[in-house]
């Protein structure tokens, strides 16, 4: 897995806001896809495009468009569902599919507990969006679950990353032998003892829908 954590002063600054507890929701909201969409930029560079003939006012030349089957943007809910607006503002004519995860408490195993994905993702690109990649369980399953239906190129976006997260990533998503990046905002210090990022911003869900 590529680890790619984007060094761009407007995304600092923008994480910054973000980890300030007075930051109300509505403007974490704005941050949030404010944030996502620069990554987006980064995050999309090996997308698939073919070419296509134009017709400009004063001639035809070629550009491009995305391939078909469209790419498939995934947020994981909750917190995903935040960094939606933003990533389709940059590839409005990318699908959406959703999936929920949760951890079962006595398996400690990610579970799939909503799903709304196509059956079929044989040859499809797949942007995973979660704000925070924190032990790594409910990115791992999904990633694993992608590929499962047949994805072929997975690229996840976080906003802030605890190395144990990344680590763990390495170890579910090498194996599969699928080629992945994860792009971040933030590579933080670690997790604490009840598995929030430190420094982080708190829980993100939260955060994003005012129950904090
Ligand atoms: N999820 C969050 O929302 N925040 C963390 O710090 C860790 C996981």
């Amino acid at each position: 897995m590529e680890l790619r954590v984007i060094e761009h002063p407007l995304v600092t600054a923008k994480i910054t806001l973000l980890r300030d507890e007075n930051t109300s929701s509505a403007t974490f909201r704005q941050l949030v896809e404010e944030l996502v969409t620069l990554l987006a930029y980064e995050a999309t560079r090996e997308v698939r495009v073919e070419p296509v003939q134009v017709k400009t006012p004063v001639t035809v030349t070629t550009g491009v468009e995305l391939t078909r089957p469209r790419p498939l943007v995934v947020p994981i809910l909750r917190a995903g569902l935040g960094m939606l607006e933003g990533m389709m503002r940059l590839m409005p004519t990318a699908e959406v599919g959703f999936v929920g995860m949760v951890r079962d408490e006595e398996t400690l195993q990610p579970f799939t507990y909503a799903e709304r994905l196509p059956k079929d993702l044989s040859g499809r690109q797949c942007y995973v969006l979660d704000p925070m990649l924190a032990t790594g369980g409910s990115l791992g399953g999904t990633v694993q679950f992608l590929v499962d239906r047949g994805a072929d190129h997975i690229t996840c976006i976080c906003l802030i990353a605890a190395p144990e997260g990344v680590e763990r990533m390495r170890e579910l998503v090498d194996p599969i032998g699928v080629p992945c990046t994860l792009v971040c905002a933030a590579l933080d210090e670690r997790l604490n003892e009840v598995g929030y990022i430190v420094p982080g911003l708190g829980d993100a869900g939260d955060r994003l829908y005012g129950l904090a």
